[in-house]
């Protein structure tokens, strides 16, 4: 067994499990809890795999003791959930409800009570359904809206919870959500994708203000990117600026805002046939470009590309995927998708871990001096218990394996990582596609919601126990 603990990790490394809250809580009507877009979404026929969707999904609403103790069980030292903003503020806007406000404190509570750090999400793609209705991201609104919301959960939790970040993967929510459609709300516009992404980022700079008012300045505020780690097929020029065009695309166009105060010029040459970008108005850029004190990473697999005949005007390209007929990549027409070549995880997706090396020291040089914290990483396999009600799955052992020696090299190699959160603690609803992938540390069955942690539950409880005494014993 590799030994992954020499060179050690920084004694105060964090050790966690991430989930979200449409994924997990189910009880989508309890409470006075409003719709989601994904509610909505995935009650609409043919939006996701056989129909699923996450009325019960795992329970959680209800089972969030046991699911803490078994946090517990594994030695996590921190848990990464999301806020449902529709629990808390079902209109979108307006004061909160308590109830809602009343069971984050209580998993809160739960969690410090069992000394796990809990690391609080805002925004992981639940978008009350009203404010969707009212237009939704591409709508400047909705971003004022946000960071209300922000607000009201600063001032509820910001006495116990030291770790915020505003948004998950606005990529996602902006180029899967309005411009693919594979997401919610299943928007297939081209334009409205790219303002949806501008008004993500103001969201995401006026929340970051309005925490920095409510809550302790001893807490942190981050954001979560899933930043691609894209690589050129060949070193031809045409290649090489295919590979540049998705870098703006996927990554520039947050990072670039947030974090350097503007948009890559590219961006706004590459995207000049979709959209004028007029709805980026005087001052916006430095409303995003809040001071940080952390960096979140979202990492599953590199992205390979290479310049291509342009598709012809109107003609739509598939997302690469084959879930959609339309791209999340506007003005990119002449940028081709290729599989990665090596092993695939039930995603279809290739294990390389020298791509989060690769995307950790990349953002070691983007964000001197940020710390940084990979807070998704993680493998769906098919994974089913023994008769004896033993769950092995060492493709995911090996997955860990060589993804935490990745950020264990980055460490040696400079970079400023705090803690590293698998994706995910339990099997979950996997959005488009339904409960079919399984990406948990502990199975679920779907039937009975009887939780049995598997084998790589088993071995990531031993890391994380080597470590803490290693740390122990250093101090
Ligand atoms: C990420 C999402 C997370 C989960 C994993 C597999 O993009 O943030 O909710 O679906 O992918």
């Amino acid at each position: 067994m590799p030994d992954l603990t020499t060179p050690p990790f920084p004694p105060a490394f964090l050790w966690g499990a991430a989930t979200s809250a449409y994924q997990i809580e189910g009880a989508v009507r309890e409470g006075g809890r409003t719709p989601s877009i994904w509610d909505t979404f995935s009650h609409t026929p043919g939006r996701t795999a056989g129909g699923d969707h996450a009325d019960v999904t795992v329970d959680h609403y209800h089972r969030y003791r046991d699911d803490v103790a078994l946090m517990a069980d594994l030695g996590l030292t921190a848990y990464r959930f999301s806020v449902s903003w529709p629990r808390v503020q079902p209109t979108g806007r307006g004061p909160a409800v308590q109830v809602g406000l009343d069971f984050y404190r209580r998993l809160v509570d739960e969690l410090l009570a069992h000394g796990i750090k809990p690391a609080l999400t805002l925004y992981h793609w639940d978008l009350p359904q009203e404010l969707e209705d009212a237009g939704g991201w591409p709508e400047r609104d909705t971003a004022y809206r946000f960071a209300e919301y922000a607000q009201i959960m600063g001032e509820a939790l910001g006495d116990r919870v030291e770790q915020w970040t505003t948004l998950n993967e606005p990529w996602c929510s902006a180029f899967l959500g309005y411009g693919s459609g594979v997401h919610a709300p299943g928007r297939t516009d081209a334009g409205a994708s790219l303002r949806a992404a501008h008004h993500l980022n103001l969201a995401h700079g006026l929340a970051t203000s309005a925490l920095r008012s409510a809550i302790p300045a001893r807490d942190s505020i981050a954001v979560s990117l899933n930043s691609s780690v894209v690589r050129p097929a060949s070193l031809s020029p045409a290649d090489m600026a295919a590979a540049r065009k998705i870098d703006d695309l996927a990554n520039g166009v947050f990072h670039g805002p947030m974090l350097h105060g503007s948009y890559p010029q590219s961006l706004f040459e590459a995207t000049r046939s979709v959209t004028d970008w007029s709805y980026v108005q005087d001052g916006d850029l430095t409303l995003i470009h809040q001071p940080l004190d952390a960096l979140g990473l979202n990492y599953y697999t590199p992205t390979l590309v290479e310049a291509t005949e342009t598709a012809p005007a109107g003609s739509p390209r598939s997302d690469g995927h084959g879930l959609s007929a339309y791209s999340p990549w506007p003005g990119a027409d002449d940028v081709a998708f290729l599989q990665t070549p090596g092993e695939r995880t039930e995603m279809g997706w290739t294990i390389d871990p020298t791509g989060l090396h690769e995307l950790i020291m990349r953002y070691t040089r983007e964000a001197p001096g940020l710390p940084l914290y990979v807070t998704e990483n993680g493998a769906a396999y098919d994974d089913k218990p023994d008769p004896e009600g033993n769950v092995h799955d060492p493709e995911r052992i090996a997955y860990l394996h060589g993804h935490l020696s990745a950020v264990r090299r980055a460490i040696a190699d400079g970079a400023d990582v705090r803690g590293y959160y698998l994706w995910s603690l339990m099997d979950n609803f996997e959005w488009a596609y339904g409960y079919g992938k399984r990406f948990g540390l502990v199975h679920v069955d779907y039937e009975t919601q009887v939780r049995t942690i598997k084998g790589s539950g088993r071995r990531y409880a031993d890391i994380i126990r080597d470590h803490r005494s290693r740390a122990r014993r250093a101090a």
